[in-house]
């Protein structure tokens, strides 16, 4: 399989493409779906194996392969982490939205305060919101051209009602990949201020060159058991429709609490989850990863380069995640005027930063999980929308 493949994905219930006129009023009959967070390549042939192996049973009753996919992601997370993990700290849940959810329900009250450092994941706001929490805004700054935590203007401004950091590493939107040091000082506040961190690492895997991902559980381990770890295999194998994310939970008391509201919920192992997981974490699946990754950077590498050509639009350096992040405030222009100018001009789709919370008003994320041509469509397009301003 090649990820120049152009697949049209239009027509098959994919929420990134028949839901993009509905949602972003960009038709899909020629416009670009750069919004939703998946990739527009096809499977790999192991993982259509092991679904091939599953129809082959003929069988969807309750099953009990969870041990062996929880056996995979251990080995994953020690192979391409350095992070040992038990299984038997590990839940497996609807994906990471749910986890999130659960993890509120589990460690807060209504009306706690959670931080969250914005521009983030717009899930984070929402849950916390839908979950009756308070949404704790602690704003990232920009320093050497990427985001910074600014811990000292947080410590600064705590109410006292904060329970819990909702972390998003690395983070998303644009690809920030926390260093050792940065990590160990939120530990460390997390510590001072006895706050629970629950560390999101959906974006693991897809960390360019120069660059590492450390755990939080292996950058801060004497602040282990405050860490609750959120990882999964949707965004690395391109598998978010099955929907299962891993929570592990190293602490032995955080981890009984966690289980009361994981059982009243009824969550149990999705079969086609725990199959695919199963499959993707396995040294075939580190091959394709390590191919994904080298194609990605190239994509990255080639649509920061363009756009930072075109006057006025400036998009930050990316480290991991196929999440760029475009500032378009030296246009000049107000946002409605660039959103006119992407959608009805360009015909693409990002999403709009706006949503991301504080500091992402001026911005849009483009995803570019997808064939290079696509990538080139999409510079070219904004290079004409944007002409006038040469
Ligand atoms: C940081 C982060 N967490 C969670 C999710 C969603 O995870 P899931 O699809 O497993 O609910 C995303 C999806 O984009 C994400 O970027």
């Amino acid at each position: 399989m090649s990820f120049d493949q152009i697949i049209d994905r239009r027509g098959s219930n994919s929420s990134k493409w028949d839901l993009m006129e509905t949602a972003t009023g960009v038709s899909p009959d020629d416009g670009i779906a750069m919004w939703v967070a998946d990739m527009d390549f096809a499977a790999p042939d192991f993982l259509q194996d092991a679904v091939r192996g599953l129809l082959d049973k003929a069988n969807y009753g309750y099953f009990s392969g969870e041990p062996e996919m929880k056996q995979a992601v251990a080995w994953w997370m020690q192979e391409r982490h350095g992070w040992t993990v038990s299984p038997d700290a590990m839940f497996s849940t609807f994906g990471l939205g749910n986890a999130i959810a659960m993890c509120l329900q589990a460690f807060t009250d209504p009306g706690d305060e959670v931080i969250i450092f914005t521009p983030v994941y717009h899930e984070f706001t929402n849950k916390i919101n839908k979950c009756e929490r308070v949404v704790k805004e602690s704003p990232l700054v920009i320093r050497d051209g990427v985001y910074r935590m600014d811990l000292d203007a947080l410590e600064a401004s705590l109410s006292g009602r904060e329970r819990v950091v909702l972390f998003c590493s690395p983070h998303n939107p644009a690809g920030r990949v926390w260093s050792r040091e940065e990590l160990r000082a939120l530990a460390a506040f997390c510590a001072r201020h006895d706050l629970l961190l629950i560390s999101d690492e959906i974006h693991h895997d897809l960390v360019y060159p120069g660059q590492k991902h450390i755990p939080m559980a292996v950058a801060a381990p004497d602040a282990v058991n405050r860490v609750i770890m959120l990882t999964s295999a949707s965004k690395t194998f391109n598998i978010a429709g099955a929907r299962l994310g891993i929570v592990s939970v190293p602490d032995e008391a955080l981890r009984t609490r966690f289980a009361a509201v994981f059982r009243a919920l009824d969550v149990s192992p999705n079969l086609l989850g725990v199959v695919l997981t199963q499959a993707a974490y396995s040294p075939r699946g580190a091959e394709w990863v390590d191919a994904l990754v080298r194609y990605l950077d190239d994509n990255q590498h080639f649509f920061v380069n363009a756009v930072d050509e075109i006057p006025g639009l400036s998009a930050m350096p990316m480290q991991s995640t196929y999440l760029a992040w475009v500032d378009f405030t030296n246009t000049g222009m107000s946002m409605d005027e660039v959103t006119t100018r992407v959608k009805q001009t360009a015909r693409l789709a990002p999403s709009m930063g706006v949503v991301f919370g504080s500091g992402g008003e001026n911005c849009l994320r483009f995803n570019l999980g997808m064939p290079q041509a696509q990538v080139t469509t999409a510079v070219e397009r904004l290079r004409a929308a944007f002409s006038d301003l040469q």
